[in-house]
């Protein structure tokens, strides 16, 4: 297979180890195993501490413990276990569908911008992918009368993102039916990349119901990364017809085998504290957004942007002479701020902001950005 380079993956890596304030992050802020033993019950506390250290390491169960799809598949309505595949995180889950469902020549639909995998890999794969646009030109909306003339009798497979990455966009229920039907009417799968699931911001847009729970033709991608704050334990899933789950299975076989089995139990333990943790969450971007917004109103005429409408993420659009790598390079290198280049996503005089970040971080983050910025006012190099 030849793919192209991950671009935002690529640019990440040069930066995100050094930078102080990291607010093109596209996750919310961790929480440690510490954090996660706190939301036990005091009476319980140790057991469940003495039960992770005394966890024979040995290989875990392939597909995941039966505790943790039995955990995962209760958070959709009408899911039982043997439709979980636990996998290492959301990247593995979708690049096991794509090559479990797709065959060169086929033709795919994927949102753009994206998160790169979700139309790198099928092009890899050789399918021809049209683009479903939702950056500024559909005013970071998706567009479904657009999907709509892109769906041909040999679509295979519509991906859907929602919330979005990178601009916070959010299929409504109404929409989100619709493109299922779309895709029912042409034999088509729907793959719900719903890394963002759980994640609403303030005044937001309704979530569309988990595609899984639409049909038989849906599969729904999940995480921990992204809404529990759990990156590093590398949980991810998929939610799908027992068939597809088989086949990504056996497909599985070949590169990660199964889940760590440490982070199987520390999945389970979040778990059973999703109301904790989603509040938790929730108090983070209600925070950040404010910040965000008046951060913005400051910048008037220099920035401007779509609040996102679910998620952590937004394009922000600036009007200043120089191009998304060298700003966010000078950002980071000269300010330690982080603020992913918009042209990782095919958009020039766009920057990537994250919500998820400790609100003191992010706070101060926004402030260096602002002295960088005014640096920027006057062509300066
Ligand atoms: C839309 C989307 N899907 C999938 C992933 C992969 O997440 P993970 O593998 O950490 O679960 C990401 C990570 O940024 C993402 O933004």
């Amino acid at each position: 297979m030849k793919i192209e380079p991950f671009l935002l993956e690529r640019w990440m890596t040069r930066h995100e180890t050094h930078v102080k304030f990291d607010i093109a992050e596209s996750g919310i802020l961790p929480l440690s195993t510490h954090d996660l033993l706190q939301f036990e019950p005091d009476d319980a506390r140790a057991a469940t501490l003495e039960s992770l250290l005394h966890l024979p390491l040995g290989y875990s169960e392939a597909c995941g413990t039966l505790a943790l799809r039995s955990a995962l598949a209760a958070t959709y309505g009408n899911v039982s276990p043997d439709q979980i595949l636990v996998t290492t995180g959301a990247i593995e889950a979708n690049f096991l569908l794509f090559n479990v469902l797709l065959d060169a020549g086929d033709h795919v639909i994927a949102p753009y911008p994206a998160y790169q995998q979700l139309y790198s890999v099928p092009r890899a794969i050789g399918c021809d992918v049209s683009l479903w646009h939702v950056g500024p030109e559909t005013g970071y909306r998706y567009d479904v009368d657009a999907l709509e003339r892109l769906v041909t009798p040999k679509t295979k497979l519509i991906v859907v993102n929602t919330p979005h990455n990178p601009t916070g966009a959010m299929l409504s229920p109404a929409d989100a039916a619709r493109v299922y039907a779309l895709a029912e009417s042409v034999g088509a799968w729907v793959l719900g990349d719903e890394a963002y699931r759980w994640l609403s911001v303030p005044d937001g847009d309704p979530f569309a119901p988990p595609v899984v729970e639409m049909g038989a033709r849906g599969i729904s991608v999940g995480t921990l990364s992204k809404p529990y704050g759990l990156p590093g334990l590398r949980i991810g899933w998929m939610a799908g017809p027992p068939d597809v789950i088989r086949r990504c299975w056996g497909m599985r076989d070949y590169i990660t085998l199964s889940p760590g089995k440490l982070s199987d139990a520390l999945a389970c333990l979040a778990l059973r504290h999703h109301d904790r943790i989603v509040a938790r969450n929730h108090e983070i971007i209600v925070a950040n957004l404010a910040a965000a917004s008046r951060w913005i109103a400051e910048w008037r005429g220099v920035l401007s942007w779509t609040p996102p409408r679910g998620g952590l993420l937004a394009l922000l659009k600036y009007d200043l002479p120089v191009d998304s790598l060298t700003l966010a390079d000078a950002l980071a290198t000269e300010h330690s701020v982080m603020l992913a280049p918009g042209s990782a996503f095919g958009y020039e005089h766009h920057l990537r902001l994250g919500i998820g970040q400790r609100p003191d971080i992010f706070a101060a983050g926004l402030a260096e950005a602002s002295r960088a910025l005014d640096a920027w006012r006057t062509p300066r190099r």
